[in-house]
């Protein structure tokens, strides 16, 4: 499996339009969210890649390239029949390995507290969990991670960019 970034404007088109179909259950604003982040897209400070195994697609991944230092994974969303197969998981670790690369310093990611699954892999990931951040329109706090590219564990730096990066963001 590997994961690809999606270039051609149609082709985000419709990774967005399965993103926003999958996630609009539990996000109703996320269609909107989209549309005010259209820009983005095009520009690739947003990218979507699609997790590609031999020619199928089996899901998506949505990074946000926030600053130079810190970049979001926005979402990550396999398709039902293609789920436990260890997808997910093989994309994040490519995605981490990319950002490495890219010599960024740290890869943030935010879930529901109850993603009980998603947590799961982050902690076996080793990603950090580093506090929560109260979504005002979910009128919920999800659990924010962070996976420390340089591993320095300066744990103050990471509370700074969590700071920045989540308006709602508190240690606790
Ligand atoms: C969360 C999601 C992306 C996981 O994708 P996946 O490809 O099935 O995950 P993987 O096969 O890589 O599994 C990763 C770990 O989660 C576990 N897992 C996956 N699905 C599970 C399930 N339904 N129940 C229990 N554990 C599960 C796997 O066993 C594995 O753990 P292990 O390494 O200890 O064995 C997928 O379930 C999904 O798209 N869910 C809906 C969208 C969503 O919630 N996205 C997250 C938003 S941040």
């Amino acid at each position: 499996m590997k994961i690809m970034q999606l270039k051609e404007a149609k082709r985000i088109e419709e990774s967005l339009r399965n993103l926003t179909e999958e996630f609009i259950k539990e996000y109703p604003y996320y269609s909107t969210w989209i549309q005010k982040n259209e820009a983005t897209f095009r520009d690739g400070t947003r990218v979507v890649y699609e997790l590609n195994d031999n020619q199928k697609v089996v899901g998506y991944m949505m990074v946000h390239f926030s600053t130079t230092q810190c970049a979001k994974i926005n979402g990550i969303y396999v398709f039902p029949d293609c789920q436990r197969k260890g997808y997910a998981r093989k994309a994040l670790l490519q995605i981490l390995k990319e950002l490495k690369i890219l010599n960024y310093d740290y890869a943030f990611i935010q879930t529901c507290t109850h993603n009980k699954i998603v947590i799961h892999m982050l902690d076996t990931l080793n990603f950090n969990v580093i506090g929560y951040n109260y979504h005002n329109i979910e009128k919920q706090s999800n659990l924010v991670a962070v996976y420390d590219l340089k591993g320095e564990k300066n744990f103050d730096e990471m509370y700074t960019f969590a700071v920045q990066l989540y308006k709602g963001f508190s240690k606790n």
